[in-house]
Order: structure tokens, then sequence, then C-alpha cells
């Protein structure tokens, strides 16, 4: 065990790379013995970061030689990638470990890790420590680029390996990843959270606010292009406040003007916007932008003055409503959407109905509404005045009616018109149909083969059915 530190190197990436060698060696030594390969699953639990996250882990899986599994229960490696933002995700995760407790009695030699942003909150590893003692690896979200040193860890000591860090400045580049989808990917461009809402639990798990080089931003992409990816999304807590704390400061906007200049790459998203930091160089670049699509997700949590400020959002309603106009002026056919959080510490009816208000006025795309959860450790968590879980549910139910009707009246008025839908699958339920996305986010359900996967075709709207399409193929001859 000693051996495998003295020789391992210091700098980054490097030192990993080291150890996904060592970590190799152990692999096929016990795919040699068992007569067969060793498998993986990564299940992941949460937003998009954590999923470009798995991305990465699947990366490190794959290069140390073990093979995908997609039944859990059957991998000799299975990793929960976890979320924290709501209480209900921390639930998940401990009902589903049970279980895979039980499988373990049967299958000894299966590994559980368990990762992710539930991992930085100390209550959880400390119950994981008493009450999961088969776990394998416990790792958080700073350290995620220490995965092979840490496998390799675990292989060579035989014990349970945990490895919490508070918080990091470090950013590891070049490290390898495993997309998901051949032809669109997550790039991160900034970790982290400096906002603090009151609520959120995210700047406690994810750490400050730090943001990548543009330069490695760009190679990265490059890359991911020359590789047959078409669309990227750039994966930020707060998009809008990218590149402040850079040597070189450069905005979000100026980011976004030289990811346009790539040749070969056709569309780029970007999530999530914080509405106190959209700035109107922004607007502008996405308005002549002819790569970023039309669609922005702006999060108004919550449509009352009065709890924004107690959310620590830093916007009124009033500016919020001035935003979305300017947005919608500036880019006639933008998509917008939002989160919305119902039943937050002390909402009265009144603040509520100007929740109601907002989504009346601004008219989203589509809306994800969440209940409020009690996060230990947040402002929100200690204040008084917790709405009865009864007038929340009616809330949440009188929102989501009102969200729903308004998102199935906008999807509507695209009926009729041709737009460019990039393919992403062969329809689930009929293997006559694939499936796209439009520029705005929504999909389209379509006849045509697997053939399509990856590519931009024209598409006729035909039908709306509330927030997705059915439609049909286009030649481009007649688009032109
Ligand atoms: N309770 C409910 N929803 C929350 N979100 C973040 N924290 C909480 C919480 N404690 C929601 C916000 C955020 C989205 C990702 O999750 O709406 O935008
Ligand atoms: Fe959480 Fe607010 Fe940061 Fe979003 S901006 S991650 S809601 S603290």
């Amino acid at each position: 065990m000693t051996e495998l530190w003295m020789d391992a190197p210091t700098a980054e990436p490097e030192r990993q790379y080291y150890f996904m060698e060592q970590a190799r060696k152990y692999v096929e030594a016990k795919a040699k013995e068992l007569g067969r390969d060793l498998t993986f699953c990564v299940t992941t639990f949460g937003c998009q970061m954590n999923a470009r996250d798995s991305e990465k882990l699947v990366g490190v899986l794959e290069k140390i030689g073990y093979k995908e599994e997609t039944v859990e229960e059957q991998a000799d490696f299975v990793i929960y990638n976890t979320c924290t933002v709501r209480e209900n995700a921390n639930m998940r995760v401990y009902g589903r470990l049970g279980q895979l407790g039980h499988i373990k009695k049967s299958h000894p030699h299966m590994m559980i890790g368990l990762c992710g942003c539930m991992m930085q909150e100390p209550e959880v590893v400390e119950k994981l420590k008493k009450s999961y003692r088969f776990v394998d690896l416990i790792f958080g979200t700073h350290n995620i680029y220490k995965f092979a040193e840490l496998l390799a860890t675990r292989f060579a000591s035989e014990r349970m390996v945990i490895d919490i860090w508070k918080d990091t400045d470090k950013i590891v580049e070049d490290l390898p990843s495993e997309r998901k989808f051949p032809f669109k990917s997550g790039v991160n461009i900034m970790f982290g959270c400096n906002n603090f809402c009151s609520y959120c639990i995210v700047p406690y798990v994810r750490g400050r606010e730090r943001s990548r080089e543009p330069k490695a931003i760009i190679r990265e992409i490059e890359r991911l292009v020359a590789d047959g990816v078409v669309e990227i999304m750039l994966l930020g807590q707060n998009v809008n406040s990218y590149g402040k704390n850079l040597e070189e400061p450069i905005t979000f906007a100026q980011l976004l003007e030289e990811i346009e200049k790539i040749e070969g790459l056709e569309r780029i998203r970007f999530m999530t916007s914080h509405p106190k930091d959209l700035s109107d160089e922004l607007i502008e670049v996405m308005k002549h932008s002819k790569k970023v699509c039309r669609h922005l997700h702006l999060p108004v949590q919550s449509g009352s003055t009065n709890i924004l400020e107690k959310m620590n959002r830093r916007y009124t309603k009033e500016q919020y409503l001035m935003l979305a106009k300017k947005i919608k002026e500036a880019v006639p056919d933008i998509s917008l959407t939002t989160d919305i959080i119902v039943g937050f510490p002390g909402e009265s009816e009144e603040d509520f109905l100007e929740t109601m208000d907002v989504v009346r006025q601004v008219r989203y795309d589509s809306a994800f509404t969440f209940i409020y959860s009690k996060r230990t450790g947040t402002p929100a968590a200690v204040m008084e005045e917790q709405v009865p879980e009864a007038v929340i549910k009616d809330r949440f139910d009188r929102l989501l009616k009102e969200v729903q009707e308004i998102s199935a009246e906008e999807c509507k008025k695209q009926e009729g018109s041709i737009q460019k839908a990039l393919v992403e699958t062969v329809n689930d339920h009929d293997a006559s149909l694939v499936t796209g996305r439009l520029s705005n986010n929504l999909l389209v359900h379509f006849p045509g083969d697997s053939s399509l996967i990856g590519k931009l075709v024209n598409v006729k709207l035909e039908e709306c059915k509330g927030f997705y399409y059915l439609g049909s193929k286009v030649d481009s001859a007649k688009t032109e």
C-alpha cells in the first residue's frame, strides 16, 4: 500500500492517471480471477451538474477496465451520485441504499460508493458510518477529481474509505469523461455558489464560486466538437456571474461570444441564470446569436417582494417583471422557464397570489414547482411561521394547474411552424418515431429512425400535446 503512494506524481491530473493505471491492474487481476469482466452502475440524483459529474465517474471507471451494467443489482461496483437540495432526495438515497445492503449480503464482492452533495453534510456521513457499514467509499463534491485515487485506496485497503473536503479552490482539468450522448454534452464553466439564498443548501455543499479559465472551456468544447458534439450546455449555479473572480475577468456574455466562434458547434445552451445578475450585454448577445438557443431558465422562486427579501434573492417582483419584459422584447421567440418554491416560511395567501400574478404576467413556457423543504443549516430552517402542510398542498395544486394551463397555451402558439430539432433518441414508446429537441427546449416526436440521431433536421410541428409536439420531417430544401 505504501508503495502505491511512493511513486505517485504530486501534480494533477498526472497523479490521477497514475492511480487509474494502478486501479486498472487491480480490476484486470480480479476479472481474471472471476473469469469475466467487472461491471459498474452509476446512479445520478438531482441536477445537470450532477449528471455531468457522473460522466466523469464513468470516464474513470471505463478507463480502469470496468464495463457498464444497467441493472444495479448485478453490478460489481455501484455508485450513487447524490443530491440534497430537498429532503426527499435524501430519503430516496437511504431507501435505495437499504435495499442495496440486502443484495450485498448475497454478493459480498459488490462495492458500493457514495458521492455528491449529500455527502457534504456531516450528519449524513455520521449516519452512514453508524448504520450503513457496508458502504465502501464515500467522498464529496470538492474532491471528485480524486475518484481514481480513492478507488485505488479502497482496492488496496479493504476498509471503508471516507474523504470529504469542506471547500476547495482547486479545479483539475483534462480528466477523462464518458458522455451519455455522443452529440451533446454539458460543460462546467464554474463551480459553487456565493448567493446564499436563505432556503438553499447548495452554497454549503458546493462551496464558493470559482470559474474555469475561458481557455480551458474553449479547449474542452473544441475537443467535444471534434468528437461529434453539436450542442453544449454550459453549466454553473449562477452563470451570469461567470468570470468575475478570474485573474483576467471576463463576462459570461463575452465567453458566449468566444464559444459562438467555434466552428462545427451548432447550439449553445446554459443554465442557471440568476435574475439579479442578468446583464443587458447578455440579452444583446442572445439577440444576435445564431447558436445560443431560444431558451432562458430564469428562476423566480416567488412573486412576492416580501418573500423574495426573506429568501435573500436581491430583486423585487417589479424588477423581475421588467427583466422578463425586456428579454421578451429583445428576443421575441424566446422560451422562458422558471423555478418556483411554494410554502417558504411566512408565505401568506397574499404573497402566494403575487406568485400567481407573476406566472400570469410572464406566461412561462414551463415551470418547475417545488414545495419548500427545510434544510438544516440554512437561515430559512430557523425562521418562524413555517406554513402548514395542508395550506402548502392547496397552493401547490393551484399553482401547478395555472402553470400547466399557461404552458399548454404557449406551446399551442407554435403549432404549424417549421423548426429545427436535434434528434436525440428513438421514441421509448413507439419505435417508428424519433424524439428531437427544439431550440426552445421542447420535444417533438416524428416518424424517423435511428440514422437521424445526432442530426439537426427541420420538423413541422403538426400537433401540440400540451408540453410536447407530434410532427413530421420536412425537406430542408422546402424551408430555405
Ligand atoms: N426547498 C424547495 N426547493 C428548493 N430549491 C432549492 N432549495 C430548495 C428548498 N430548500 C429549488 C429552487 C432551485 C431549484 C434547483 O431547487 O427552486 O431553483
Ligand atoms: Fe441555491 Fe440561490 Fe445559489 Fe441557486 S443561486 S444554487 S438557489 S443559493
